[in-house]
Formats: structure tokens, sequence, C-alpha cells
């Protein structure tokens, strides 16, 4: 496999770090997971926006303009010839320098990105997911896709001892979004989640779904719903690059309404699979 390293293409197996590089020691850095469906992106401009949205937030400066890195992306597909489902990770830290946790001067910033094969999760898209709910200790800056995932890799832990697939998560009993992806509740037609605040991730499918409801005239209402909220919810779900439009049909083993993925949902997956092919 092909991997991109700052601006040139070079074998996956010949990247190597020094030890003193600041994503390792510091997570002094941000990242993309971008879907690929049938070797070409999907949402790559809202991707690349965001991907600039964090490093400008972090004071990382990128030797890139936007339209140079969609170029290199899409001569990574090429020259991997992808034509199946797939993702692509991309990773941008502060560079490599001397542990000091003031930022090095002179250094450039650390850029790779390859794509793999992934197969659209069929199954728990159809039949839906349980979750656990978690507390969401979480920085105030979850707006910025950081390579800080300490608290959503324990929470998301948590949820597979559990026997489930995700961790809802809440700040003073309001739902925020989940570990690695963003959360939905349906309401007598109505959706609900949390407002695109830095106290969540913008999801570029959560973009996706507001441009979908206004197709239905389904009212998509950006409110924090609560954890209360979800026992009187007709339908829940959540979304992500790799999880499309996920249903969720149990929280900490109770069953949501009535345990099914509910019509709404199902509205937008159909929704969904129209814009990706
Ligand atoms: N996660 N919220 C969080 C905390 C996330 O990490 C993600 C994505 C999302 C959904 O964003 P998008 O729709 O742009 O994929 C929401 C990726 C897939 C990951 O970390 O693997």
């Amino acid at each position: 496999p092909v991997i991109l390293s700052q601006t040139k293409f070079t074998h996956r197996d010949s990247l190597r770090f020094p030890l003193e590089e600041r994503a390792l020691q510091f997570g002094d850095g941000i990242y993309e997971v971008i879907r690929i469906y049938k070797g070409t992106y999907y949402l790559l401009d809202e991707h690349i926006d965001r991907l600039f949205r964090s490093t400008e937030a972090i004071k990382i400066k990128l030797m890139v303009t936007k339209d140079e890195l969609k170029h290199m992306l899409q001569e990574l597909l090429n020259r991997n010839q992808m034509t199946e489902d797939g993702k692509l990770y991309m990773q941008v830290s502060r560079g490599s320098a001397p542990r000091d946790h003031v930022f090095p001067k002179d250094v450039d910033p650390n850029i790779y990105a390859y794509i793999q094969s992934q197969p659209r999760n069929l199954e728990t898209m159809k039949n839906g997911v349980g979750v656990i709910t978690h507390r969401d200790i979480r920085w105030e800056n979850c707006y910025i896709k950081s390579l800080n995932l300490l608290p959503n890799v324990m929470a998301k832990q948590e949820a597979k001892e559990h026997g489930c697939y995700e961790a809802i998560l809440h700040r003073n009993g309001h739902v925020t979004e989940c570990s690695s992806s963003n959360v939905y509740l349906v309401k007598n037609g109505k959706i609900f989640t949390h407002p695109t605040t830095n106290n969540i991730l913008h999801g570029c499918v959560r973009m996706a779904i507001e441009q979908f409801v206004l197709e239905f005239d389904i009212p998509f209402i950006e409110e924090a719903f609560t954890l209360d909220d979800i026992w009187s919810a007709d339908e829940l779900f959540l979304s992500s690059s790799t999880s499309e439009i996920t249903p969720i049909v149990t929280v900490d083993g109770h069953p949501v309404n009535t345990g099914k993925p509910g019509p709404i949902t199902k509205q937008l997956q159909t929704a969904y699979e129209k814009d990706a092919n």
C-alpha cells in the first residue's frame, strides 16, 4: 500500500517517526476520517474544511492549500487503485522536536494519510445497536478533532465491555454526542440534537443529515435533549463517517420505544444511501 507522507507518496512500511514526535508525546495534533465508497471520497469538502478549522484552532500552519490537499488525497486513491468501500485516516501533528510543551520554532508539521478497505456495516445499520450512557468528561473544545482521545477511548471500551456499540455522553444531564459519533432523538416527528457548540464535534454526516431533512420537511431542532427524554423518545440514532446512520435500539439495556429501528431513521438512511452513491 502507498501512503501520503508530508507531500510525497511512499510505501506504508517506510514511514518512521522519532521518539520526540509531538503527536506521540503530547497528542499535539488533529486528525480526520473520511469515508470512501467505491473508490470515491464522500463529503470530502466538509472534511477538508473541518481539518483546516482544527489546525487553525490549535495554531498549526499547513504548508498546503485545501485544493493541493484534495489533489494529493485523490492521487492517493489512484496510486492504490482504490475501487472499493473504505476509509482514509489522516493526521497532522505539530512536528518532531526536542520535548518541550512550548511550540517548537521552524518545525514543519508532520502529515500522513493512508487508506484501507472497510465494508459498510449493513447488519448494525439494519438492526440497530445498543449503547450505554457515560459522563462526558472531555475538555471544552470538542469541536477540534484532536488526537487526545483518551476519554473517548475509555467510554467506548466501557460500552464494549457491556456488549454495546457506543457510549452516549452527557454533561449535566444533557446529551452531547457519542464517543465517536453524533446522536439524535426523534419525538413527534421532530429531530433533536445538540447544537454545534464547542462541546461536540461538528460531524460531516450531521451536516449531510441537515440537508436530507429539508427534503422531507422534518424539523431539525438543535437543542440538547436530556437523559430522561430518551425514555419517552420515539427513535434514537447516531451518525458518523464509519457508522453512517445507525439506529439505537437499547440504552443501558432498556429498549428505546419498541426497541426497533424507527421510520424517520430509516427514511434518513435511504436519503444517505442515495447521496453517497
Ligand atoms: N469519528 N463525534 C465524535 C466525537 C467523533 O469522533 C466523530 C467521528 C463524529 C462524527 O463525525 P463525522 O460525521 O464527521 O464522521 C462525532 C471518526 C469516524 C473516528 O474518530 O473514527
